[in-house]
């Protein structure tokens, strides 16, 4: 009998609660935040009022769409980091309080680990096809952008990652000086396809390896836009379109360079994709030329499952259930943890 797993999440600003019977997901809830809009970014000390707000609300509908009660739960799974302490610290004290009171397992997870399996999740009915190993992950969101190399479910390595902000932190805070309202990365991309992706050129990054940097292309943007508006006070509004493609591309090309150069050295044709910035149309294109032209095979998980959500640390409880790697009550949140 598969196990059933309730996985919890609450690392940033979304509370999400999932069930999963075996790989098959049962049900996946999200409640986000939109009492950070007004602020431009993410407010720590409000994320995690509205995560107790949120939680249980959220894991009774995760439960009651699912179909079962809490004695069907065969244990729960929580994010453990990284992310905002006083955001984990929700989902991981609901947590330790249902497994106790249950009486059954406690799984920590990591958040980008999760990531990465989300592409594991299968859909009632319906079988699809998932990354044989090894495959390069390429994992990109608001606070990560790496390449990681996954030898097996639980066994991944970080062979490139970025030395600054991330991919999702640049559209951010491009957006930001546009004046466009916070999380920019989707209103970039939307605009975008409206642009000129070659009306004009930032520059990229000169780093080692297959590591990212991100900070010098929002520095770059910034200056670029300070030395135009000094002739032309409007001159965001008049070229918003084809600055937003012109910034896409710049970001997508930095990725795909690394994640070409990456595949390439490790002879690896099995490329994944997964975090928020997944859901970025360009970024989408780019790997299915990736596909065409140097005989990929990928993987791009669905809309739901590449933002946070609870069905990725659902499914990534599944693999660790399976190992019985649980976890005792004196666990901790980390806002800061590794693969
Ligand atoms: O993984 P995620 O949901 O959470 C965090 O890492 O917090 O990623 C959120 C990030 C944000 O930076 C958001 O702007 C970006 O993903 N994002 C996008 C798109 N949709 C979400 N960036 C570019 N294009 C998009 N369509």
């Amino acid at each position: 009998m598969d196990p059933i797993i309730l996985g919890i999440e609450s690392s940033c600003d979304d509370t999400s609660a999932a069930v999963i019977k075996g790989e098959t997901i049962l049900s996946n809830v999200i409640a986000g935040q939109k009492v950070h809009e007004e602020y431009g970014g993410v407010v720590p000390e409000l994320a995690s009022r509205a995560h107790q707000q949120n939680i249980i609300p959220v894991v009774h509908k995760a439960m009651k769409d699912a179909g079962v009660v809490p004695s069907d739960i065969s244990a729960i799974a929580f994010t453990r980091g990284p992310g905002l302490m006083g955001s984990l610290m929700v989902g991981t004290s609901f947590a330790k309080g249902f497994a106790l009171a249950r009486k059954i397992p406690l799984i920590e997870v990591n958040h980008l680990q999760a990531h990465v399996l989300a592409h594991f999740i299968q859909e009632p009915g319906s079988k699809h096809e998932v990354p044989k190993f090894p495959f390069l992950c390429l994992l990109v969101s608001g606070g990560n952008s790496q390449i990681v190399l996954v030898r097996d479910v639980l066994k991944m390595e970080i062979i490139g990652q970025t030395i600054d902000d991330a991919a999702g932190e640049a559209f951010d805070k491009c957006a930001k000086v546009m004046g466009l309202p916070y999380p920019g990365g989707p209103l970039i991309d939307k605009l975008a396809k409206e642009g000129n992706p070659t009306a004009f050129e930032f520059a990229k990054p000169r780093i080692a390896n297959f590591d990212y940097s991100f900070s010098g292309l929002k520095t770059s943007f910034l200056y670029f836009l300070r030395d135009h508006i000094k002739n032309d006070p409007d001159f965001v509004a008049h070229h918003r379109e084809d600055l937003c493609a012109s910034l896409q591309k710049t970001i997508v090309d930095i990725l795909m360079d690394k994640l070409v150069a990456a595949a390439k050295k490790t002879g690896i044709k099995e490329i994944a994709l997964a975090g928020g910035v997944s859901a970025n149309s360009a970024l989408r294109q780019a790997f299915l030329d990736g596909q065409e032209k140097y005989k990929w095979n990928i993987y791009i998980p669905k809309f739901s499952y590449t933002t946070d959500n609870a069905a990725m640390i659902a499914i990534t409880g599944f693999f660790k259930y399976q190992r019985k790697e649980f976890v005792g009550q004196d666990v901790a949140p980390f806002a800061r943890m590794v693969l």
